[in-house]
């Protein structure tokens, strides 16, 4: 009988799309997926570091599998992702959860299968981590979610050591994947029936930098566009001081360029993106976003917004407010600032009591969902392009789906539709999603 396997994914799209090549990894070698993690005879938690809460979660689950693997000793246990790049960690999971078989990180995912097999003729914890994670790894294939929709890597790592993030210290120094390895994979995935692709990196606007000759993201954007049977192109995360005048053309000039832009802002206070280190000021910003909408007037804009960094006063907080009301924007990711062990921002004085960190991430999203539902107002009685993602889980005749600019629709429909691009008439708008009839 074949042995089953379940991947518990936390944390950012790069994490999801390391689980799917995990996982096609994994059905290669014969195992088959389970939901149930009682089932499993193979579970891999494949780990954030970015925020505190996901880490507790992680070793809460890994304390909760003992019994479970007291029971079942052949259960093998595997945690991997962005933990596992931080020695200290790795440690903490090596004394205090001695059941863990298999670590390894986010740079040695096509090593699994030797794992594997090291741990069966050793019956020992097998730690395996590329601490130097300059290099890439090309063709791992993946066992991806959809046919019509799919992320692809187009560079690894962030240079940029944001005074918060522990992301360059788990993921490494930026490195971009060659273009023609990328349109390559674009192309495959295109002939299989993808119809909409989503470029992953932690900062695309600075694609191409590491490569031997001159070509940046708006030359990629410009050759995915030509790709016959890609229909709609994504991407994220954009950097505020890397998005260039170029790509800002490219964006209004590109058909399949979705007018849907992720531009992080992190705070409303000069001062306090100083003290990130961020390299733009609030007016920097403000321009920048002036200058989008002026090119490109329907753009939909969402970003991330961290509450309570470090010296952030009641002013630099009602300056974020006021940002958030000018931009306007569409949609937004909201973080209470939290401390990760290893950055700059950890060792800096004036940490903002937990209390008011809360009253003010209160006050943002009081602030941030009337816009949303404004800005989702303008929707009803109009037409949109919805590319058909799924059934509803509590009823089956309801499908979902999302627009070009990102909004999540709702409508009744037939699963058959699943992967179509539909035009759909929007009755009604809610604060985070549309509903609406297929005309
Ligand atoms: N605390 C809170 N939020 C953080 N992010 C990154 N590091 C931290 C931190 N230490 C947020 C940023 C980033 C998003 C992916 O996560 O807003 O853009
Ligand atoms: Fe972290 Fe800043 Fe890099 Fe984004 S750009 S991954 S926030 S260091």
């Amino acid at each position: 009988m074949s042995k089953k396997y379940t991947i518990v994914t936390y944390g950012c799209q790069m994490n999801e799309h390391d689980s799917e090549k995990i996982s096609w990894i994994l059905e290669n070698m014969g195992y088959i997926w389970t939901d149930s993690k009682e089932d499993s005879d193979f579970i891999i938690y494949n780990t954030c570091l970015v925020r505190e809460n996901a880490e507790l979660k992680v070793y809460g689950q890994l304390g909760a599998l003992k019994e479970l693997k007291r029971k079942k000793p052949d259960l093998i246990l595997a945690v991997c992702g962005c933990m596992m790049q931080r020695e200290p960690i790795r440690n903490v999971i090596l004394e205090k959860y001695k059941h863990v078989d298999i670590i390894f990180g986010t740079g040695n995912i096509h090593k699994l299968p030797q794992l594997i097999s090291r741990h069966y003729q050793t019956n020992e914890t097998v730690v395996d981590i590329v601490e130097d994670t300059r290099e890439i790894i090309e063709n791992i294939e993946a066992n991806r979610k959809y046919t019509f929709k799919a992320y692809v890597n187009i560079m690894y790592g962030c240079n940029n050591f944001c005074t918060y993030c522990i992301v360059p210290y788990t993921r490494g120094r930026e490195r971009s994947r060659e273009p023609e390895n990328i349109l390559e994979e674009i192309k495959n995935l295109a002939e299989n029936g993808c119809k909409e692709i989503t470029l992953l990196g932690q900062n695309v606007n600075s694609y191409g930098k590491t490569l031997s000759y001159d070509y940046n993201f708006a030359n990629l954007l410009k050759d995915i566009n030509k790709i016959d049977g890609i229909e709609r192109i994504r991407f994220m995360t954009s950097h505020p001081k890397d998005l260039s005048n170029e790509l800002i053309e490219a964006m209004a000039e590109l058909e399949k360029v979705c007018e849907h832009l992720h531009l992080p802002v992190q705070s409303g206070s000069s001062k306090i993106l100083k003290a990130m280190n961020r390299k733009y000021t609030k007016e920097d910003y403000l321009n920048l976003v002036e200058k989008i909408k002026t090119r490109i007037p329907d753009i939909s804009l969402s970003t991330d917004i961290i509450v309570g960094f470090p010296g952030e006063t009641e002013e630099d907080f009602n300056e974020t407010l006021d940002l958030v009301k000018k931009v306007e924007y569409d949609s937004a990711f909201t973080f209470l600032y939290s401390i990760r062990e290893g950055t700059i921002a950890a060792k800096m004085e004036n940490q903002i009591p937990d209390k008011i960190k809360h009253k003010r991430f209160q006050q943002l999203i009081d602030t941030l969902y009337p816009i949303f539902y404004q800005k989702n107002l303008k929707y009803e009685n109009e037409i949109v392009e919805v590319l058909v993602e799924e059934v509803s889980k509590n009823n089956e005749k309801i499908l979902s789906g999302r627009t070009r600019h990102g909004r999540l629709v709702h409508f009744g429909g037939d699963r058959s539709l699943i992967g179509q691009l539909v035009n759909v008439k929007i009755d009604n708008a809610k604060t985070f999603t549309l509903e609406g009839h297929i005309i």
